[in-house]
């Protein structure tokens, strides 16, 4: 086979240079990178939402394609201007300039030399650019220490093969798992955490949360799951520019936990960057702690050093993926009388289950999904002799949503769980039970067996918040997406002990 490796068609390196931009300009996703440099600072046009989501999907086609400077009309064209004309005006200051025609066919390490010494560490260093380790490095761009308690051990992804069965968690342990998911947030068939994003929006506003921080007893805030960088800032921004007016107000404690290293990795040098641009840096006390939520013991000095009321926040989702009844038990340990708890969640709507599957077949079955979920299992796949090619087994994978009683993976009534699996041979699969599992050898079969690979619920909205009232939270409001009338923040309060 022949590549033609001499002239990319698309932006050089787009994906390097996609990851800078949302670094430089603090944005997670696409979406938001696009509405920051096309209208950031002034106000939203009405059809805003439309352009910027079409510019948004331009953007994920430059790494075959160039954008049309011919076709000044076109979104993707617009976005490299006015990108163009907002790093000048920062780069100019200083000397130097940047050029479009540059930025598209010249490699990553070609842009980031351009980029004025003073402004350069805010933009990753190139892969292959052999840069130096600056002896001068500031201060400002060392890192938090991650948090970790003493013993910790994390399971590896074939220890949990071992014990035959596929924990969510190994899709967030690998290297490349923070690129990864930032790829499934950008896919088009995702749109959940921006309706996510937008909801945390109207709840930073409203009356519950700006009392809450504004009250004598607001300690600090622990977000649940990392990987969603921009709405940590959102939350820190809505609390600073509530709560610490005035100069001597204690810094905000702000603790993110996640049992992946790289997760938390990733969202704090997001949040660090944003906060060390604004100069907010002294203001918070950031903290992320390397910790399964599932049992949070221990823990309390970290996050609730002055003994006050946190608010605890599950964001984009994250409850579906994981054993309600645990999670919520878990919280309710470490949770004080006061406490703020917020679910972000995706609801059942009146949709058939024959439809809700056909949505769900298409927002689960893209490369982004598969290339989240492949890339732990790869190293383990021959090894274990599942048999088959990994990526054929990929290329069918299924897409099932279990209802009701039948639905074996939510603890929540009327809940509904999309699985995600593949099937291997019978024989492959027979042979790894026998051998790590100790399982009787099996007769070969023609039969296939199924790998359940990822499970995501969405909830019946009354029986969600009738489950966590029984465990002692009460509810204060929803707060409904803007963009997805399904999507809510669940916001509750934890009762006196006594009262549920
Ligand atoms: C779906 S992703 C990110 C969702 C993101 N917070 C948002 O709002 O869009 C879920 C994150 O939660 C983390 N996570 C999942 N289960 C966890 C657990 N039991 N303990 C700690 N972190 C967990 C994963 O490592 C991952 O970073």
């Amino acid at each position: 086979m022949r590549y033609n490796t001499l002239k990319p068609r698309g932006i050089r390196e787009w994906n390097e240079k996609k990851y800078a931009l949302k670094l430089y300009f603090h944005k997670t996703s696409i979406f938001e990178l696009c509405k920051e440099v096309m209208y950031g600072g002034k106000d939203l046009p009405g059809n805003s939402y439309g352009i910027i989501t079409s510019c948004a999907g331009s953007l994920k086609s430059y790494n075959d394609k160039k954008p049309n400077p011919s076709d000044p009309g076109r979104v993707g064209q617009i976005f490299f201007t006015s990108l163009e004309e907002r790093l000048n005006k920062d780069f100019e200051p200083f000397g130097s300039s940047v050029n479009m025609t540059m930025f598209f066919d010249e490699p990553y390490s070609e842009f980031y030399f351009s980029v004025p010494e003073k402004l350069r560490s805010k933009f990753p260093k190139p892969r292959n650019g052999h840069v130096p380790i600056d002896p001068t490095t500031s201060s400002d761009q060392i890192h938090y220490a991650m948090l970790m308690p003493r013993g910790a051990k994390f399971e590896t992804v074939r220890e949990g093969l071992d014990r035959g069965r596929i924990d969510q968690k190994f899709y967030y342990l690998t290297p490349e798992s923070a690129q990864h998911w930032l790829e499934v947030v950008d896919s088009p068939e995702y749109p959940q955490y921006e309706e996510c994003k937008a909801a945390l929006e109207c709840f930073l506003q409203d009356k519950v949360w700006q009392e809450f921080i504004t009250s004598k007893n607001f300690g600090g805030i622990v977000l649940l799951g990392a990987g969603a960088a921009s709405k940590d800032i959102s939350i820190i921004e809505s609390a600073l520019s509530n709560k610490l007016k005035n100069e001597n107000e204690p810094a905000l404690y702000y603790t993110l936990i996640d049992f992946s290293n790289n997760m938390l990795h990733a969202s704090f040098q997001e949040v660090d960057a944003s906060l060390t641009d604004s100069g907010q840096k002294p203001k918070v006390n950031l903290r992320p702690l390397v910790r399964d939520f599932m049992d949070l013991s221990g823990t309390t000095e970290i996050i609730r050093p002055s003994g006050k009321n946190v608010a605890w926040f599950i964001l984009g989702g994250t409850i579906g993926n994981i054993n309600e009844e645990e999670f919520i038990q878990s919280i309710r340990r470490e949770a004080r009388a006061g406490d703020l708890f917020i679910i972000g969640a995706e609801t059942v709507g009146a949709e058939t289950r024959e439809t809700m599957r056909d949505l769900l077949v298409s927002k689960y079955k893209n490369t982004a999904v598969r290339n989240f979920v492949m890339a732990p299992l790869r190293a383990a796949w021959h090894d274990l002799q599942i048999g088959g090619d990994i990526s054929r087994a990929f290329d069918k994978i299924l897409v099932d949503v279990t209802v009701g009683k039948e639905n074996i993976h939510s603890a929540v009534p009327r809940a509904a769980t999309v699985e995600l699996s593949v099937m291997s041979s019978a024989k492959g699969f027979a042979a790894f039970m026998h051998r790590v599992m100790g399982a009787p050898r099996l007769q070969e079969s023609k039969d296939n067996r199924k790998i359940v690979l990822l499970t995501s619920t969405r909830y019946d909205e009354i029986e969600l918040v009738r489950f966590v009232a029984r465990r002692g939270f009460q509810l204060q409001e929803t707060v409904t997406s803007p963009l997805n009338s399904l999507y809510k923040q669940f916001v509750f309060s934890l009762l006196p002990s006594g009262k549920i």
